[in-house]
């Protein structure tokens, strides 16, 4: 942070700015809409920055002609953009079903040890960032891990010990990623704390709150159902209804068993 109150990064972006700018417009061009080169676009200020920071989050918008927030939203939505800094090297490794069943847990509590962090976590270095992620569709390779987004597999703790060694000494094969502000104890944003506020549906199921799409408690897919079923009729009273008809069947079907008949009978 300089005495203006604006960190050195903030200072270098508009010369970063300038120097991407054709790059980015190169990419614009390749897409029919605008838009299409959200993705790409924040990926290049990732890569020169390690993170996607809110000054490339309004640039972007601007070449874009989008809003601020439509492009946070994007951002946000997808856990391979770091909307903080993180450290040099970037683990994130399967915690999946193909994963566990091989290991994963051992492994991960290695990890923890050896690191000296938890999830969502970076050492007090800067150097690693650690997190523990859901199926990395690598499952014939279990148990693996990405580094920097490249893929490591069949993972060992000696395969541990030799990785983080190169990564300390510099001379891992995967280049680190750019580090233009020192990251904090956590990159994860709060509002992403999924287990806190079940707001976002990855790994999120279980979390009864109707703001967590896809998980338990969503009714978004069934209003929208019954929207298009029902027109005017509200959701609550149709699904009153449906649950006392259901469960009536329910009953009926176990009565006629008990009797040895047939449920089906009207
Ligand atoms: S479970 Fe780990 S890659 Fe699929």
């Amino acid at each position: 942070m300089t005495g203006s109150g604006t960190s050195e990064r903030e200072q270098n972006f508009p010369a970063l700015l300038e120097r991407l700018r054709p790059e980015c417009e190169q990419l614009v061009a390749r897409y029919e809409r605008k838009r299409s080169a959200l993705l790409p676009i924040c990926h290049l200020f990732q890569l020169h920055e390690g993170f996607v920071s809110k000054e490339a989050m309004r640039a972007a918008a601007s070449m874009l002609d989008l809003t601020p927030a439509e492009v946070e939203g994007t951002v946000s939505f997808y856990t391979l953009f770091f909307r903080r800094p993180v450290g040099k090297y970037v683990l994130q490794v399967c915690r999946g079903l193909a994963c566990s069943i091989n290991g994963a847990e051992d492994l991960m509590a290695y990890f923890r040890e050896k690191l000296g962090v938890g999830h969502l976590q970076t050492t007090a270095d800067g150097t690693f960032s650690y997190e523990e992620v859901e199926c990395l569709a690598a499952c014939d390779r279990a148990t693996c891990m990405q580094v920097n987004l490249e893929f490591v597999y069949d993972l060992t703790p000696q395969k541990i010990d030799e990785m983080l060694a190169a990564m300390r000494a510099g001379t891992y094969a995967t280049s680190p990623m750019a580090q233009t502000e020192a990251p904090a104890a956590t990159w994860s944003v709060p509002q992403d704390d999924q287990v806190a506020t079940g707001r976002k549906s990855s790994g999120a199921l279980g979390q009864p709150s109707p703001n967590n799409a896809g998980g338990v408690g969503d009714e978004s897919g069934i209003i929208m159902l019954d929207r298009i079923l029902a027109g005017d009729v509200g959701f609550y009273e149709r699904t009153s209804e449906r649950a006392v008809r259901d469960s009536r069947a329910v009953t009926e079907v176990v009565e006629a068993e008990k009797n040895g008949g047939n449920g089906a009978s009207h």
